[in-house]
């Protein structure tokens, strides 16, 4: 388990825990939560996978944005992995809209307890989801276990533009390109495919920040207490956009495991 995977869902949303359970209302008007959704859906496409048989795992599935459209666009089965169960409310919701909730099974737990488990998954994928196993070498490691031989990673991520090392919470193991690619393929796997993805993260963002400044200054009305932590969010969301847009290259890779 991990040891605190409040910590580790807060981080990946980069939010203070305090506001967690204020999440769900704060988000409510996006589906997607951060990955690049056309990207991926376009990246698993290329891979001419068959319909009915393959099995997408998506960790950190949030809300099901991408789950449900690789179900609904392709005709895959997906099993879905996320600790926030509001969030996966609204994943189960979208799938039955979209006529696809027998392809897809959402689960509440822990993604460090899931994949202590090896799995034979043909394509896993980690979509905005942060450093929650550590190194881009760490993290390739865990995810390889839950593919077969000549199964895919999608990691939808990025890389430093202009630096080496960037010293700020959320990007301790971010690097240049070419040390990515290094810690990408360090366990003899292929990268088959690079998108990039700046221009729809740049405008995700744009939208995330909107939604939460409006949501934000709704919750505030109702709950005086929060007002600093909101406060506090939406200039570090701020921040954070200013830091994607100069310093980040958005990125998705695809690595197919070695056989
Ligand atoms: C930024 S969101 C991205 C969600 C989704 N991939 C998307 O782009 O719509 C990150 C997600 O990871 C989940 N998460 C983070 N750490 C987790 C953990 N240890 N176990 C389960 N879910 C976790 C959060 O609850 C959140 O839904």
């Amino acid at each position: 388990m991990t040891e605190n995977p409040e910590r580790s869902i807060s981080d990946s949303l980069e939010v203070d825990q305090k506001l967690l359970p204020y999440m769900p209302f704060l988000l409510q008007d996006l589906w997607a939560l951060g990955s690049s959704v056309d990207d991926i859906l376009s990246a698993i496409r290329s891979l001419e996978l068959p319909a009915d048989q393959t099995r997408i795992l998506d960790l950190g599935c949030g809300k099901g944005a991408v789950s449900v459209r690789i179900a609904s666009q392709f005709g895959y089965n997906v099993v879905g992995i996320d600790a926030m169960e509001p969030f996966l409310v609204v994943a189960r919701e979208k799938a039955a809209d979209y006529k696809v909730s027998h392809r897809c099974q959402f689960i509440n737990q822990d993604i460090v307890d899931y994949v202590l488990q090896e799995h034979e998954f043909d394509v896993v994928i980690l979509a905005a989801v942060g450093a929650l196993f550590g190194s881009i070498t760490d993290t390739i490691a865990k995810l390889r276990t839950q593919v077969k031989s000549g199964g895919y990673i999608l990691i939808d991520d990025g890389y430093l533009k202009n630096m080496d090392r960037l010293d700020r919470k959320g990007y301790e193991y971010c690097r240049n390109y070419d040390e990515t690619i290094k810690e990408l393929t360090a366990h003899g796997d292929r990268i088959i495919k690079e998108i990039n993805t700046t221009e729809f993260s740049i405008r995700i963002n744009a939208e995330y920040q909107k939604t939460i400044e409006k949501r934000g200054q709704e919750l505030i009305k109702g709950h005086h207490e929060l007002e600093r932590d909101i406060n506090d969010y939406i200039r570090l969301q701020a921040e954070e956009c200013h830091i994607i847009d100069t310093l980040i290259e958005g990125m998705l890779w695809i690595v197919q495991k070695n056989r």
